[in-house]
């Protein structure tokens, strides 16, 4: 792998031999290099999850990492996006991690940028290591994809997220049907839209997404107990899911607006485990990508794998 920006052109192997990476990386006890690899992350997005757990996986392989931050940093002048890579890249970061509000923006660096990217979220575009996450969390229930059915449910419209899940969960022989209400539906996803009942009952996998409120053009005026009530995961709903499904959210979660605040934290809640698992993928993409250009991040680790 040369960068890791999308799971639309990501093959069946290559996603198979990062689940297996990832699974195997919480195991394997690691020894640090020498001398440190510097990662920068540039987040120009809010986020906790994504950059805090980009920055324990940088850690646990020995990276020492570059805070970018920025409010402090020379964007404030007008520095660009491009600019900004290219100094870290010159003083010396190995890898950068971006997480941006325009999409497919790291594709327009590719052309400059000489070190691995990483990209943690590019606007309504893709967002490939959540999509990593939850499929090793979908792996490690089900220990399959083939024809397993899966029902992204929500704002698909403006959700990075249910982009990259819909394409590598249709690369990996999974079933995915989408639901939401009409005006969030995307019809450029070659995927059917069921109702939220049929969504519930049908399907192994229920993920949840998160209204995307800051990419919204307009305030909704629905209130929260409506939405829940016709789109969202209700009590009601819950009890009708399969014996085995499960359910998933990127969080951050709206509790009890796309699901009930009590189904959070409940036995089919794999929302919290989505969340430890991200550690995992993001060392397993980071070690790949440094190994594929001959650097090695943690010797035993790479032995190992
Ligand atoms: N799921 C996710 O990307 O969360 P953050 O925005 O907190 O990183």
């Amino acid at each position: 792998m040369e960068h890791f920006l999308s799971m639309k052109n990501l093959s069946e192997h290559e996603i198979i031999k990062l689940l297996k990476r990832a699974d195997q990386v919480e195991r394997t006890k690691i020894v640090s290099r020498e001398t440190p690899l510097f990662v920068a992350n540039l987040f120009f997005e809010p986020s906790t999850r994504t950059k805090m757990s980009f920055t324990v996986a940088e850690r646990r392989l020995g990276m020492e990492v570059l805070d970018f931050s920025q409010e402090s940093s020379s964007v404030q002048k007008g520095e660009s996006l491009y600019d900004t890579a290219k100094t870290l890249e010159a003083i010396g970061a190995s890898i950068l991690v971006i997480r941006h509000p325009m999409e497919n923006v790291l594709e327009q660096l590719k052309n400059g940028i000489t070190v691995p990217l990483i990209n943690a979220g590019d606007g309504k575009g893709e967002h490939p290591t959540q999509s990593m996450l939850d499929l090793l969390t979908i792996y490690q229930e089900f220990h399959r994809f083939n024809g397993l059915k899966v029902a992204i449910i929500g704002d698909i419209k403006h959700s990075r997220v249910a982009r990259s899940n819909a394409y590598a969960l249709q690369t990996l022989g999974a079933e995915v049907c989408l639901s939401a209400q009409e005006s969030w539906q995307d019809e450029s996803l070659p995927f059917s839209y069921v109702s939220m009942d049929e969504a519930v009952e049908m399907c192994d996998v229920v993920m949840l997404l998160r209204i995307q409120h800051e990419r919204h053009d307009s305030i909704q005026s629905r209130n929260s107990d409506d939405y829940l009530t016709s789109y969202g995961l209700t009590i009601e709903r819950e009890s009708r899911m399969k014996n085995h499904a499960i359910i998933l959210h990127p969080a951050p979660v709206n509790r009890g607006v796309e699901i009930d605040d009590s189904l959070v934290e409940c036995e089919r809640s794999r929302i919290f485990k989505q969340m430890r698992n991200g550690v995992a993928v993001r060392m397993a993409i980071i070690s790949q990508l440094l190994e594929d250009r001959g650097t090695h991040v943690a010797d035993n680790f790479n032995k190992r794998s």
